[in-house]
């Protein structure tokens, strides 16, 4: 028996041995790092009004006051997360509200639509009423005149939809709310009026989500 030898394969052994544990566990601490920010934290979406046109807005007296408008909004929806997209799980809608009064409902992306990880889709929401809109009482009749009078009217925007994020199974709510402020301008004047781009705020997220 010569002890050194076996001593030795033993001693290069466990140093061995400890290599490979330190580098199982520098790659655990790397895939930690790259894939929990990836994949185990979802951040919520973005939302923005980047452009507004109306193109008229008006008073409408049928037997009952109502307002006729065109308005078009330039809308982008952000996905911040690294790895993870959005599919919409139902169509994405919005509505437009003056004085409390519904204006409008308009589809903006229909059922399985996405914002892939990383991605910013934009869409261009149309939508014009010859005078079915909102039913102004002369509460609304009065604010219309007021703001009519300064050429900027205050028209909030809500959009609702649910959504996926990939891979995961729980069933997303999306509601945001953007106040805007939106001056008359002349048909065909998209971004000319210096409009402001509008942030809109994300009602809180449920669980999951
Ligand atoms: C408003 O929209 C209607 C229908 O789309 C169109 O006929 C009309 O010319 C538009 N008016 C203005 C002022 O943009
Ligand atoms: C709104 O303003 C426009 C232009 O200033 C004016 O022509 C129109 O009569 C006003 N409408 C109402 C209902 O006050």
């Amino acid at each position: 028996m010569r002890p050194g030898c076996c001593g030795d394969a033993w001693e290069n052994m466990k140093s061995c041995l400890t290599y490979l544990g330190l580098l199982a566990l520098v790659a655990l601490v790397v895939a930690g790092i790259v894939l929990v920010p990836a994949y185990g934290i979802l951040r919520h979406a973005k939302i923005t009004v980047e452009d507004a046109s109306l193109t008229r807005f008006a008073l409408v007296k049928t037997p009952v006051t109502l307002i006729a408008y065109n308005l078009t909004l330039k809308l982008e929806i952000h996905n911040p997360n690294w790895a993870i997209g959005i599919k919409y799980d139902e169509p994405l809608v919005a509505s437009y509200n003056f004085d409390g009064q519904p204006l409008d409902r308009v589809q903006v992306a229909g059922k399985g639509g996405k914002v892939g990880a990383r991605r910013t889709a934009v869409y261009r929401v149309g939508s014009s009423s010859a005078g079915a809109g909102a039913t102004l009482g002369s509460a609304g009749e009065a604010w219309f005149r007021e703001q009519n009078a300064t050429g900027v009217f205050e028209v909030a925007a809500r959009l609702t939809g649910k959504f996926k994020y990939t891979a995961r199974y729980t069933k997303c709510e999306l509601v945001a709310t953007c106040p805007l402020k939106l001056r008359l301008t002349p048909p065909g004047t998209m971004g000319v009026a210096g409009f402001e781009r509008v942030t809109c705020t994300l009602d809180k997220a449920k669980k999951y989500c």
